[in-house]
């Protein structure tokens, strides 16, 4: 089966290095199915090199609302107008830093879908709720309170990032056994949310200092894809992890 891989590339590139990079992959590969979501600003340029390829582009956010008077955020129909596929949603640094509530993720959830986008929901614990035996609290919480308003009328996959959030950045991954296990609690409390009537499957990611020296073992394990950050944001660096992947496959 095809890996997946989203590139995050935060705001870490100009946006000419943006379309640079993105330029270098726009030809696609055999072994993954690449999203590369960068910066806002930089969504049009990447767009036009990736036209007509089989590399997807996303959106590191959107609004909770298709229009409203809300300054400076970006509507979700405007991304798919550009060309963005998926958006991710929730990640932990604008949780953390932006003071995003899992009910603001819920909105964005929602108004992703509504434009035809395909949202990637971002949950993971904290260093202290890992600790202390609080993940599976945690991701439950999350994942709750992010689908539950969407009821039975998700159609499309549902994809969910677990990224914990000690792990994000820090050069320290969590292990391909705890990242499978809680897949697999994500997969379950997704359909315990929305009744055994759901008509979506769940898709989950995992992300969190993903690199090509760990990566084979998290595809070995059994993830189906990964949102990678650093090692994703040069050239050298997503070229090597994607062949470390296909090596695993
Ligand atoms: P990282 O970032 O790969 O640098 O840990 C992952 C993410 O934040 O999505």
């Amino acid at each position: 089966m095809r890996s997946f891989i989203v590139a995050n590339w935060k705001m870490q590139l100009a946006d000419a290095q943006s379309i640079a990079l993105a330029a270098a992959f726009a030809s696609g590969d055999e072994h993954v199915d690449l999203v590369v979501c960068p910066s806002f600003t930089a969504l049009s340029g990447v767009a036009q090199v990736l036209r007509g390829g089989s590399v997807s582009l996303g959106a590191q956010d959107c609004a909770g609302e298709e229009r409203a008077a809300l300054t400076g955020a970006v509507s979700p129909s405007d991304l798919a107008s550009l060309g963005c596929r998926y958006v991710i949603v929730g990640h932990s640094e604008r949780r953390r830093h932006l003071g995003e509530t899992d009910a603001m993720v819920a909105r964005k959830l929602q108004a992703a879908l509504a434009s035809g986008l395909q949202p990637i929901l971002c949950i993971g614990e904290t260093e202290e709720e890992w600790r202390t035996g609080q993940r599976d609290v945690a991701l439950r919480r999350q994942l709750t309170g992010a689908i539950a308003p969407c009821g039975f009328s998700m159609t499309q996959p549902l994809m969910v990032a677990y990224e914990p959030v000690w792990a994000i950045g820090t050069g320290h991954a969590s292990s391909p056994s705890d990242a499978v296990d809680a897949a697999k609690l994500i997969t379950e409390a997704a359909l315990a949310t929305c009744g055994t009537q759901a008509t979506f499957h769940t898709i989950v990611l995992y992300g969190g200092s993903v690199d090509a020296r760990n990566i084979p073992a998290f595809a070995r394990a059994g993830m189906a894809g990964f949102l990678i950050g650093t090692a994703s944001q040069s050239e050298e660096g997503l070229r090597s992890v994607i062949a470390a992947l296909a090596s695993a496959s």
